[in-house]
């Protein structure tokens, strides 16, 4: 097996879920000189990852699980009880969707705790690096302890990587978060991550819980707060771009977070902002600016429909939209609660038809929308014929179309840009009619 060089101790260690966080963590981890065994319960997510065939599109890692396979640090099964004899760290990386109530569903995770408990026979440190809430790694002790009586360590590590950058971030993280309840714990992650740059922070097991839901949700709270600002700037004449960079440059504040648009989706902003509203009632108590938080969210949406609506002569019904782009974000192929995808349906519930264009989220949007939108082969023809184009996602590719043919193509030149992405004088010089967020 090729050790990669600088690695301080290699381990074993298992990760359970191979989706966005368990692949990236697995073979992340693979790459910093561990022997990692990814595990799904998905057998052809399995199939096709052993065949080198990357289910996900995410920068960078289709080149590092190739790497790290040929090197023979990264194996895929679906057999937890083939890979728990070696293993002495086991992440637990499953999805934890929102359950019907806003609670996060801990099914997944407690499914793996007992089968953890069922096979276990050694000491481990079993992390949850899901996204789960406060007192979760109590119950999946228990759900363990249920099974096998050994010594073992339940801790949390919290990810925090960025769909589109999740292989840089890994590798230079802002911090990593970890909450154990013991020094050998403690000492046992520490081994894990020697290599990772980035602060390591230790802490309770219960604060580690909640710094992930914390942090997300003071996220979501910023570009909401962003967002009421760019309802005053359309009021007021004043330009969102300008108000936030002259926000963000308080290194109080600082800049990031603060893009107006048709607001924030993905797979964790929404069901974690629910989740961490649903455990503060729980404990008794109101969390008021997070009910907020999620009211602006989804008004931005309606704003921007009704403005496509009011320019394009009060009524949407019969209308040919060109969405550009379905991704929840740029450099990324997921949709989970993708503003773009929401934006689609309401259209074609207010009965216009869409024809819609993304670099990578296309397969999985078709299996999301009705069957009656299009999915032209490229931006050009999605513009095509269109009564206007409507900006969804912020693929900087869209930025160096030509947008001179792209003005030929349209039925009739406008553009609703729901990202500012693109520049409002260079628009009007082209003779678009073109609208934004707050400017
Ligand atoms: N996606 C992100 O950007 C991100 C960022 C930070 C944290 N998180 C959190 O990480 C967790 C995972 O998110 P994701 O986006 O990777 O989810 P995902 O849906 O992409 O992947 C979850 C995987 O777990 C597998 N799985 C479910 N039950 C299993 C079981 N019993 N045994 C083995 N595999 C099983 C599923 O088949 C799936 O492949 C969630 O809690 C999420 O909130 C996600």
């Amino acid at each position: 097996m090729d050790q990669a060089p600088g690695i301080y101790k290699q381990m074993h260690l298992t990760v359970v879920g191979t989706g966005y966080v368990g692949l990236v963590t697995g073979t992340c981890l693979a790459d910093a000189g561990h022997s990692v065994t990814c595990i799904d319960i998905d057998q052809e997510k399995i199939s096709r990852l052993n065949k080198g065939d990357i289910p996900i599109y995410e920068p960078g890692l289709e080149q590092l699980v190739k790497h790290n396979v040929a090197a023979g640090r990264l194996k895929f099964t679906t057999s937890l009880a083939e890979a728990l004899p070696a293993t002495e760290v086991l992440f637990i990386a499953v999805g934890t969707p929102s359950a019907a109530d806003g609670r996060a569903d801990l099914r997944y995770v407690f499914t793996v705790a007992d089968d953890i408990g069922k096979h276990l026979d050694h000491y481990i440190v079993v992390v949850d690096k899901s996204t789960v809430p406060v007192g979760t790694a109590k119950q999946v002790t228990e759900r363990i302890q249920r099974h096998y009586q050994g010594d073992f360590d339940v801790a949390s590590c919290p990810e925090f990587l960025r769909e589109g950058s999740a292989v840089d971030d890994f590798f230079a993280p802002d911090r990593i978060v970890l909450g154990v309840r013991n020094d050998k714990a403690g000492d046992i992650l520490l081994d894990v991550f020697k290599t990772i740059k980035g602060q390591k922070v230790l802490t309770t097991i219960e604060s580690a819980e909640l710094i992930k839901y914390a942090s997300n949700a003071f996220l979501a709270t910023k570009i909401s707060f962003i967002n009421e600002i760019a309802q005053i700037c359309e009021r007021s004449g004043a330009d969102i771009e300008e108000v936030a960079y002259g926000i963000g440059l308080d290194n109080r504040i600082g800049p990031k977070f603060l893009k107006a648009g048709i607001g924030w989706g993905g797979s964790c902003f929404p069901k974690d902002v629910i989740a961490l509203d649903q455990m503060a009632g729980d404990g008794g108590y109101d969390f008021r600016l997070l009910k907020a938080v999620v009211e602006v969210n989804s008004n931005q949406r309606g704003h921007f429909i009704k403005r496509i609506s009011d320019q394009l002569g009060g009524t949407l019904a019969g209308k040919t939209l060109a969405a550009f782009g379905l991704a929840f974000k740029n450099n990324t192929d997921d949709i989970r609660e993708s503003a773009a995808i929401d934006i689609i349906e309401q259209l074609i519930a207010a009965g216009a038809t869409v024809k819609a264009f993304d670099y990578k989220a296309t397969d999985n949007a078709r299996a999301a929308l009705p069957t009656s939108v299009l999915y032209p082969a490229d931006p050009y023809e999605t513009a095509r014929q269109a009564d206007a184009l409507l900006v969804l996602t912020e693929w900087k590719e869209f930025k160096e179309l030509d947008w001179i043919k792209l003005k030929s193509l349209l039925r009739q030149p406008v553009v609703f840009d729901g990202r500012n992405l693109l520049k409002p004088a260079t628009m009007r010089e082209l003779g678009y009619s073109y609208y934004s967020i707050g400017r």
